[in-house]
């Protein structure tokens, strides 16, 4: 075993986790044999259960407000480093505005990361102090951009319209916004989950054109879970994810099995392997844990691990 480089351990956790996906996605088969979608052909059906086992996962790393210059470059040369280009997951930073010349340089060369903004205006120029437009980000080469995270909804006053034109204006500039949603703890408490999302998410999609829906991803993060340490359960995250892409599918049903759906909120080395085994979860926005370059990387490999199916 040793001498052709096989690691039993590594074996058992792929295939445990193989077969946590094929479940999921054996149950989604039986469920929808009992109810296709309208209009729906069994071959359209199984083609988009392809797309869900192909789908790439995508690690978003959400630096927020931390770091400096020196931070930043030891971060990067670690996962620049540490990363592989045979793992099969899209690996995405996202620093502040003030290092995103800096380390799109340091990314330049190379095929393993892309670059995402936290945060864009929703107006493309003009008298807007202190604001960043979408195109000045698609010029510092990101490919991405966060839209409607809640700590901008909560501290800065963002409304579901504001984050819907953000991500029309990402959008515009051929970016990937990355649109966020998720209920408090009260709303879940008082079983609002679903129409609190259900809500936001539509703002966006009542004002994005359908035919772009390929070029959108959304992230579901549970107020109560992020930075808490608090994790929603696979199961939890997993039904939030099913709600969304069913919204998706009224959009646009073909786009809406390629659109990826991330998970965020308390992600970190140790949980997020469980979390990323539900099939309608395509990967994690990550706060803390994208600050260490170790912590991140192993979130990253396990995202790998799917790539196989
Ligand atoms: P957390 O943050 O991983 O620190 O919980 C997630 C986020 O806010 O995107």
């Amino acid at each position: 075993m040793a001498d052709c480089g096989f690691d039993p351990k590594i074996g058992k956790k792929f295939w445990i986790q193989l077969s946590q996906v094929y479940k999921s996605l054996y149950l989604k088969i039986l469920w929808y044999k009992v109810s296709l979608p309208e209009g729906w052909t069994s071959e359209k059906f199984y083609v988009s259960i392809i797309t869900i086992a192909m789908r790439q996962k995508i690690i978003v790393g959400n630096w927020k407000m931390h770091g400096s210059c020196s931070f930043a470059r030891s971060l990067m040369q670690d996962l620049l480093q540490g990363g592989s280009e045979s793992v099969s997951a899209e690996m995405v930073v996202c620093p502040p505005a003030v290092y995103l010349q800096y380390v799109s340089e340091m990314i330049a060369d190379s095929n393993l990361i892309s670059l995402g903004a936290q945060n864009a205006s929703e107006h493309p120029s003009g008298a807007y102090t202190g604001e960043i437009s979408a195109s000045m980000l698609k010029e510092l080469g990101c490919r991405y951009v966060i839209t409607g995270h809640s700590e901008r909804r909560q501290y800065y006053g963002e409304a579901d319209a504001e984050v819907a034109r953000k991500s029309l204006a990402v959008s515009n500039q051929g970016m990937v916004p990355i649109a966020c949603v998720g209920e408090t703890l009260t709303e879940r408490q008082n079983h609002q989950a679903r129409a609190v999302v259900e809500r936001q998410l539509d703002a966006v999609l009542n004002l994005f054109p359908a035919d772009r829906l390929e070029k959108f991803a959304v992230a579901y993060e549970p107020v109560w879970a992020i930075g808490t340490g608090q994790v929603a359960t696979p199961d939890q995250a997993q039904e939030v994810h099913e709600w969304i892409r069913l919204r998706l599918s009224e959009k646009n049903s073909e786009s809406a099995q390629r659109c990826p759906i991330l998970y965020g909120g308390s992600v970190n080395g140790a949980n997020a392997a469980s979390i990323l085994a539900k099939s309608d979860i395509d990967g994690c926005l990550i706060g803390g844990a994208s600050l260490k370059s170790d912590e991140f990387l192993k979130i990253y490999n396990e995202a790998g691990w799917r790539k196989f199916i």
